[in-house]
């Protein structure tokens, strides 16, 4: 699989990686505006204003059956554009196509998830519908915190810094034409927590959860047993698991019908949903590989957009990292504030070119083309192999915190229902480390020529809120009955060619034991220590499954 011809030793960069990592308390340049509201000294007056336990007076409470749309309706309920997006008011890019562009689904991670037709990952005709004569028995998800602020210090800070430090050293600049707004424009943006948009969104996706499985509540009958939801203790992580639950359960119910564990994000510490914190190749040059040739990339995709808008402006000059960050500033400022002047400016092959950036990127530091990525991804896939197994993990050799997961409290085994909240990155190394190659293809992406319909996409795989599942059935008339498959924002990934055993099946079912036996020899061939503390040779241009390359 690794192309010799391509084989390159990529020089020792600065971690310059515009994707999340983790929560960094760092200086923030760029300074936003802050926040005056709430204003000081004030706090809810439960007093005057008691809640509905205290007023009492409630009314008839019937709660009626448990839903299981995900079995019991017609038809599954993709998301229709664009109302799934509500409230984000979105322009027609520049060029503005005949036929309407989308170009929320061209912001790579940035997107806000959308629903994924089966027929991309290779079985037309699936649904994440339970197939008849099928029931659902157990359901697990892994999912990404919605929409968020700029991570600190990323590009958009730093192109406000740019025109301020302009207009503050004598040559002050001037836009006009398309470029107007810019002479009144204010960055105004936070920094790494989630937006309303972000918390509408998984607010959404669990009460979408509620709808389609609700009905596996009914397997916690034991006394003393609540779901475990568990996430991450970055702010946006815990309002992300916050949100999902409300959705589920129900604003307050939740926070008596649901235990939110808040694994510690932080150097040095095992937590499978933060793998690159005790994983020091992820944050070293290895992990750089997408960086990188994006970078290489963006010099020459934007040229002729540039040429238009530096005619629009005196006294500054717009390079081609400014227009990924004003194409940034487009999806961050929907993101955040509803609306964004920066969309208008570019054109429909700018944006396919701005998600080719971030196909790069991904690909190459979070799926097949990294040699850390299955690596990180490995606790995850160990954790869905003890929950299938019904069994604790007491060792560890991987970001598993064999602490929490020996504890049947901490780590339960014998539930319906789980639901893990993690970071883009995380999930897409989980898939590597599960070998869902049909969702990223085997052809290495091309570093210099944009590749068209390629199946894999960044804004299908890694967008805000993105969501794997994977759904565990009985279906009686099969052999044997217990059946596996793997939904990823609403498409059926196929598995045959990725996981041995399993056959070509349309609804990309396989049986239970024999995804768990590949599984277990997809993780044996992933060694955690010499991905993440090893010196190999690496670089782009090459498939490597996700594993260090063994020189
Ligand atoms: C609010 O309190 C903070 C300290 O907690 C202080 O820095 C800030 O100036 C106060 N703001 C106002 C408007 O009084
Ligand atoms: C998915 O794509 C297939 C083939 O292009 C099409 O027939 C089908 O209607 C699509 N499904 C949905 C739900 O849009
Ligand atoms: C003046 O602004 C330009 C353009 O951003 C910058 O390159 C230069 O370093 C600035 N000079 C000073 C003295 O700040
Ligand atoms: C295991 O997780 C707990 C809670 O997140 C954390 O405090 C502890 O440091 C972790 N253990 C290791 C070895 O990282
Ligand atoms: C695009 O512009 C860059 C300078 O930003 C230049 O180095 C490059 O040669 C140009 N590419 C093309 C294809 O014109
Ligand atoms: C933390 O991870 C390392 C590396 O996999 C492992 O050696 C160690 O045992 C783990 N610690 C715990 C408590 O799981
Ligand atoms: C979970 O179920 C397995 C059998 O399937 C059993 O051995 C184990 O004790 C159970 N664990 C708990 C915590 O109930
Ligand atoms: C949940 O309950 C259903 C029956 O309602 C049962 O078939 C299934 O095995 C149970 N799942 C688990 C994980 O116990
Ligand atoms: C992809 O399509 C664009 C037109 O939209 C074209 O300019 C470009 O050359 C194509 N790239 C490849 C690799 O075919
Ligand atoms: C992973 O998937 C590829 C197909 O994309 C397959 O060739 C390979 O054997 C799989 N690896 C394992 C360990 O199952
Ligand atoms: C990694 O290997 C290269 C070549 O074998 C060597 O030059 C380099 O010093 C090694 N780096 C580390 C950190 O061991």
């Amino acid at each position: 699989m690794i192309s010799a011809a391509l084989l390159t030793l990529l020089p020792v960069l600065a971690h310059a990686n515009p994707v999340e990592k983790r929560w960094q308390a760092e200086t923030w340049v760029g300074s936003p505006t802050s926040n005056v509201y709430p204003p000081n000294g004030t706090s809810v007056n439960t007093a005057l204003f008691p809640p509905e336990s205290v007023v009492g007076y409630a009314g008839p409470t019937p709660t009626g059956i448990e839903p299981a749309a995900i079995q019991t309706a017609s038809a599954y309920p993709y998301t229709q554009m664009p109302a799934f997006r509500w409230p984000l008011v979105v322009d027609q890019p520049y060029d503005n196509p005949s036929t309407p562009f989308d170009i929320t689904q061209y912001w790579g991670n940035l997107s806000p998830v959308y629903s994924v037709n089966s027929s991309i990952f290779g079985l037309p005709g699936a649904s994440p519908l339970v197939p008849d004569q099928c029931t659902i028995t157990q359901v697990h998800i892994l999912y990404r915190h919605g929409a968020r602020y700029p991570t600190g210090g990323s590009a958009p800070a730093q192109f406000a810094e740019k025109l301020n430090a302009a207009a503050n050293n004598g040559s002050t600049w001037s836009s006009w034409g398309d470029l107007d707004f810019l002479n009144h424009w204010q960055y105004g943006l936070g920094a790494e927590i989630l937006t309303p948009f972000g918390r509408l969104q998984n607010f959404e996706l669990g009460a979408g959860f509620r709808v389609l499985y609700g009905e596996l509540l009914n397997n916690f009958t034991a006394a003393g047993t609540l779901p475990v939801f568990r996430t991450e203790s970055g702010d946006r992580m815990v309002h992300t698991a916050d949100n999902f639950a409300a959705g589920f359960f129900g604003v307050p119910d939740y926070l008596t019908e649901v235990n939110i564990e808040l694994m510690v994000e932080a150097n040095g510490v095992n937590n499978t949903g933060a793998a690159y914190d005790n994983c020091p190749n992820a944050n070293g040059a290895p992990s750089d590989i997408g960086g990188t040739v994006a970078k290489e990339f963006a010099v020459n995709a934007f040229n002729s957009t540039l040429a238009r808008l530096n005619s629009e402006v005196k006294g500054i000059q717009f390079t081609p990292s400014d227009a990924i960050a004003m194409l940034q500033l487009c999806a961050y400022e929907t993101d955040a504030i509803g609306y964004s002047q920066f969309c208008k400016l570019f054109t429909s092959e700018d944006y396919m070119n701005f998600e080719y950036y971030y196909d790069l990127i991904f690909w190459y530091e979070n799926g097949p083309g990294s040699p850390v990525s299955a690596a990180q991804g490995k606790g995850l896939a160990e954790e869905l192999v003890a929950r299938l197994l019904h069994q604790q993990i007491t060792v560890s050799d991987s970001a598993v915190n064999s602490t929490l997961d020996s504890s049947p409290i901490l780590f339960p085994v014998n539930n319906s229902i789980y639901a893990d909240a993690t970071h883009e990155v995380i999930v897409g190394d989980t898939l590597t480390a599960l070998n869902l190659t049909a969702v990223f293809g085997t052809e290495p992406l091309s570093p210099t020529q944009r590749s068209n319909g390629s199946v894999f996409s960044t804004s299908r795989v890694f967008p805000f809120a993105t969501h794997l599942v994977f759904q565990v059935l009985e279906c009686p008339n099969m052999s044997p009955s217990k059946q596996g498959r793997w939904i990823l924002n609403d498409g059926v990934i196929p598995i045959d060619q990725s996981h041995p055993g399993c056959p070509w099946n349309k609804d990309g079912l396989c049986p239970l034991n024999t995804i768990i036996s590949a599984l277990q020899n997809r993780l044996a061939e992933i060694d955690f220590n010499y991905a993440c503390n090893g010196n190999y040779t690496y670089g782009p241009g090459n498939n490597y499954g996700g594993l260090a390359p063994k020189s």
